[in-house]
C-alpha cells in the first residue's frame, strides 16, 4: 500500500543513514555514557549534522520504549502535517542533547524494547499514511469514519459457503445490506466489549446518531 501511495505521489519518504555524517576518523556514531554504565549512546553531532544536511522538518519524533504509547488519535494528528521526521536510536539510546536541540517527541509502540528504532519508524510510517487521502480505497477510508470506527472489526467469511461442514452465517448469505450491517455492528459491539472494555467505554462516550433499532441494540451491550 505504501509503495503504491508512493509511486501515485500521495507520500514522500527519505532515510539518511547518520554514519554517514560522523566526524570520527573512525566512522563511529557512538560512545561510552558519562557517569559509567552498560552500553553505547549515539553521540550528538552525527546526529545534529545529519538532520541539518538533510533538510529535515517538521516536529521530530523519537522512536524509544520511553515515549508515549503511539496510539489511532496520534496517527491522524501527524498524517495532517506536512512533514515529520522520525529518528531511530540504536544501543542504549541517544545523547539527551539531541532530544533536547530537536524538541523531539518521543514515541513508543510497546510495552516491549526493541534493538532498534527502524521497526517502529516502519509501523508509525505505515499507520500515519492510512489517514492520507488516496492511500487506502474508498471504501476502506469510509469505514475508518463509521459508526464501526473504535470498535475492533466484525468476523469476515468469503468462499466456499461451507467448508468441513463448517457454514457461513445465514445473515451474510441475505442480500439484505441493511441487516447485514446491523449484524456486523452488533459483532463489533460484543467483541469490543468482552476483549476491550476500555475502547467500549471510550466509544459509548462518542456522539452517535443512532436509529432506534441501532439504539436498540446498542443498549442490550452498555
Ligand atoms: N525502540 C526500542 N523499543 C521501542 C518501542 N517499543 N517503541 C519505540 N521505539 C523503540
Amino acid at each position: 500500500m505504501l509503495g503504491r501511495a508512493i509511486d501515485k505521489g500521495i507520500i514522500e519518504l527519505s532515510v539518511t543513514d547518520i554514519r554517514d555524517y560522523t566526524a570520527d576518523k573512525h566512522n563511529r556514531v557512538d560512545d561510552t555514557p558519562y557517569g559509567g554504565g552498560a552500553g553505547m549512546v549515539m553521540q550528538v553531532q552525527p546526529i545534529i549534522d545529519a538532520c541539518r544536511s538533510s533538510g529535515y522538518g517538521g516536529p521530530v519524533l523519537y522512536m524509544s520504549p520511553r515515549g508515549e504509547i503511539l496510539t489511532g488519535a496520534m496517527a491522524k494528528e501527524l498524517s495532517e502535517m506536512p512533514e515529520i521526521t522520525i529518528l531511530c536510536g540504536h544501543y542504549e539510546g541517544v545523547d539527551q542533547r539531541v532530544l533536547d536541540m530537536l524538541d523531539a517527541r518521543e514515541v513508543s509502540i510497546g510495552d516491549y524494547v526493541l534493538t532498534g528504532g527502524e521497526l517502529p519508524a516502519m509501523v508509525l510510517v505505515d499507520t500515519v499514511a492510512r489517514f492520507i487521502e488516496g492511500v487506502l480505497s474508498g471504501e476502506e477510508s469510509v469505514m475508518n469514519e463509521s459508526i464501526y470506527s473504535g470498535l475492533l472489526e466484525y468476523p469476515q467469511y468469503s468462499k466456499p459457503r461451507e467448508y468441513e461442514g463448517e457454514q457461513v452465517p445465514e445473515i451474510l448469505l441475505s442480500g439484505n445490506h441493511g441487516e447485514i450491517d446491523l449484524w456486523r455492528w452488533e459483532q463489533s459491539l460484543a467483541l469490543t466489549r468482552e476483549r476491550r472494555p476500555d475502547l467500549f467505554e471510550e466509544y459509548l462516550k462518542k456522539p452517535m446518531k443512532l436509529t432506534k433499532r441501532e439504539r436498540a441494540i446498542l443498549n442490550k451491550y452498555r
